[in-house]
């Protein structure tokens, strides 16, 4: 089958999510499966050069998945026609800087969130690739993952009614690297180096919140730094200077309450490492990443208060499962996967710089929120 070859720079592919969920599970995947269809009946294949820091890293990666074209050197890579989309997976503070650089290049950008270190960046960003007329877009994967597919499916059905709440959870424990290494990379605890659970996980939260149940106008947060010292990956005790927890109020458009808390400091007791329970007048959900499990009016039980007895209903029990009725692909795979229609086909795709704004000043309102004891509202971004 006749191929149509895009040229993708993918930066940061040494890290955990830009080897694991873009390059191996998603472009890689796309090329064994043999591209992804074109409008024009041709097959879209990725063309892969790696960039980073460290050429003998790259040179490993490459060699392992029998790739030939890395480079150090991303000025040379931006100024080659041969590629079309620059990709970003590094730590967040050197995103912006290679962003820039890639919309002056003329490439078409797609990027890990959240977007820029800020708000007022994050906007220029959306507007230099307006101006340059490149397409851009920034990973939401989590409205790809099949239990908030399914809870979308619930939503657009008229299954809740009038949707009244949100409660999420996120959240594991992160070892502090001292008697069993840390789970996350370092920076992820200290400010200075664009870490902060606010900053990583609210972006998600407005997606997912304007995008599956109504969009966000205020926000109230506590955040907190749970662990104040940590141990890094070379084994050295640093001061963790970044939140690890946010306690989240996120008010919502038709007067839905949604509250989410985010922490690194806590323990599991729940099916999956995020859940949101949405309660409406006609029945309440509760999805994590895979699952989904609804409780209709028609079938909600009547607890009646008395602690003096115990128990007497299973109430987990009493809730059903929402079917996958089809097949769910990864998650970032298929949000590539539209990224690259949109490039070759310009098909839509509404997760843009502009979106992935909206997400980094709901983390920056956030913050300024607890930082300053009080509401804070969320402004429309001016077109
Ligand atoms: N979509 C998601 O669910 C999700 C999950 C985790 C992380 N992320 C985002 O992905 C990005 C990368 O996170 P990660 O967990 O893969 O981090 P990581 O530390 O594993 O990887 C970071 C990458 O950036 C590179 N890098 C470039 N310049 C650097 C510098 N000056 N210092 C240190 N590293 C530098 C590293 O070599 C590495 O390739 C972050 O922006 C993060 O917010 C997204």
């Amino acid at each position: 089958m006749e191929r149509t070859s895009v040229g993708i720079i993918l930066n940061g592919v040494t890290g955990r999510m830009g080897y694991r969920q873009h390059l191996v599970r998603s472009l890689l995947a796309i090329r064994e499966q043999g591209g992804v269809p074109a409008r024009d009946g041709s097959r879209i294949w990725p063309e892969l050069t790696l960039v980073g820091r460290d050429e003998n890293r790259l040179a490993e990666i490459a060699g392992r998945h029998g790739l030939s074209a890395y480079t150090t050197d991303l000025d040379a890579a931006l100024a080659d026609d041969a590629h079309q989309i620059y990709f970003d997976a590094q730590v967040t503070t050197q995103r912006e800087k290679a962003i820039r650089a890639a919309i002056e290049a003329g490439k078409h950008v797609y990027t890990e969130k959240p977007l820029a270190e800020g708000f007022l960046a994050s906007v220029e960003l959306a507007r230099l690739a307006a101006a340059k007329g490149v397409r851009n877009g920034v990973v939401q994967d989590k409205l790809f993952l099949p239990g908030l597919r399914k809870l979308k499916r619930l939503v657009d059905g008229g299954f809740f009614g009038r949707i009244l709440s949100v409660r999420g959870e996120f959240g594991y424990w992160v070892f502090e690297g001292d008697w069993q290494a840390a789970q996350r990379p370092s920076w992820n605890y200290r400010a200075e180096d664009g870490g902060g659970i606010t900053l990583d996980m609210f972006p998600h939260w407005h997606y997912v919140l304007e995008q599956i149940i109504a969009p966000v106008t205020a926000v109230t947060a506590v955040t907190a730094t749970h662990i104040p010292e940590r141990v890094d990956e070379t084994g050295t005790r640093y001061r963790a200077t970044a939140d690890d927890a946010a306690y989240g109020i996120f008010e919502l458009a038709g007067g839905i309450v949604a509250q989410v808390n985010s922490s690194w400091a806590v323990r599991v007791h729940r099916d999956e490492l995020v859940e949101f329970q949405v309660d409406g007048t006609h029945g309440s959900a509760v999805a994590g990443l895979r699952d989904c499990r609804i409780q209709h009016r028609g079938a909600t039980p009547m607890p009646v208060w008395n602690p003096d007895l115990p128990v007497t209903e299973a109430f987990r029990a009493q809730w059903q499962t929402v079917p996958d009725n089809g097949e769910h692909d990864n998650a970032f795979k298929v949000q590539w996967e539209a990224f690259l229609r949109h490039v070759v086909d310009g098909e839509p795709f509404p997760w843009d710089f502009l979106a992935g704004a909206r997400g980094v000043q709901l983390a920056e309102a956030g913050l300024r929120s607890a930082r300053e004891g009080r509401r804070v509202t969320i402004e429309e971004i001016p077109r």
